[in-house]
């Protein structure tokens, strides 16, 4: 992959996406196969925001393809509580590592980040705008379950400061997909990421009923309405609740529907969904490792910063 940092799903072209993917599979086949090239290679890990998924098999990851991770630890154990600002941080860590996965509640910070320091940076999540990472976890499940050609997925939950669906949608693009988004009117998608959507000519319908286009769906994605980035309680207790499917709602699905989801999940899928067929989100976290196994060996690998690419 071409770049130096990886801020975005919009900066991934479709040969950049199939590389990893394939890269993925083939060291979830052979783990070992990247031997001993980021042996004296060490990821720093700086997680604002709390994660199990993502901190975990970053960590995992680079533990496989021979490195180690440094980790920044809580905002409140680190100098952050006692005022150093984003950009302060990672120019001294950038000292200490030969990447950064951050993890940041402010949209832009991972983009802020990368202006400040010349290892790589991945977004782990930057507030309700990107989590291009996961994206590429996502992609490669979907490729698993049910190829990239061709797809109707819906989207549904909290489509308004869902990061993942933000760059699982505009990454989709690249793919020709049909894209149904489902959720209550307050937290359907942005109009700016609309927009983008719509520019990079993508095929899209809104829905506020699943019932609609169920039937249709190769893929169901769904996503945690996510109290933590509700301004107003008030506001989450109007949709808290609503879009939770369980087994009964899906016997009107396809049978090789997949449903997935980039968890934690609350409620919004029921645990009687977890033994059917179509479920495929614990598969999906596990994906994480091989998946981030082939971004670091990419960004991290001993040309990625003097090819010419550059994201920033
Ligand atoms: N999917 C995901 O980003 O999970 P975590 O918040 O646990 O990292």
């Amino acid at each position: 992959m071409r770049h130096d940092h990886l801020l975005s799903a919009g900066q991934l072209t479709r040969e950049d996406i199939e590389a990893v993917l394939d890269r993925a599979a083939d060291l979830a086949d052979d783990p070992g196969a990247v031997g001993e090239r980021h042996a004296d290679r060490l990821l720093a890990l700086c997680f604002f925001e709390p994660s199990t998924r993502t901190k975990m098999s970053f960590d995992t990851a680079m533990k496989r393809i021979g490195g180690d991770t440094v980790d920044m630890g809580s905002v409140e154990s680190s100098s952050v509580k006692k005022g150093e600002s984003l950009a302060d941080t990672v120019r001294v860590i950038e000292g200490y590592a030969d990447g950064i996965v951050l993890r940041h509640p402010s949209e832009g910070a991972a983009k802020l980040a990368s202006q400040f320091v010349d290892v790589p940076v991945i977004n782990a999540g930057d507030g309700a705008g990107q989590h291009p990472s996961q994206t590429l976890l996502d992609l490669y499940t979907m490729r698993e379950r049910a190829g990239l050609d061709d797809l109707t997925v819906g989207i549904m939950g909290d489509l308004k400061y869902g990061r993942t669906v933000h760059s699982l949608a505009s990454a989709l693009t690249n793919f020709d997909a049909r894209m149904h988004f489902i959720s209550p009117e307050s937290l359907r998608l942005p109009r700016g990421v609309r927009f983008d959507l719509h520019d990079a000519g993508a095929r899209l319908r809104e829905h506020t009923d699943l019932d609609e286009v169920l039937e249709e769906l190769d893929v169901l994605y769904v996503t945690r309405i996510q109290r933590e980035r509700f301004p107003d309680e008030n506001e989450y207790q109007q949709v808290a609740g609503e879009y939770q499917i369980d087994a009964d709602t899906l016997e009107r699905a396809r049978d090789d529907l997949t449903v997935m989801h980039p968890l934690p999940r609350v409620d919004e899928i029921a645990p009687d969904v977890d033994a059917t067929d179509h479920a495929a989100y614990f598969a999906q976290a596990h994906n994480g490792v091989p998946v981030r196994m082939a971004l670091l060996d990419g960004l991290l690998g001993e040309d990625a910063a003097t090819d010419g690419g550059d994201a920033r």
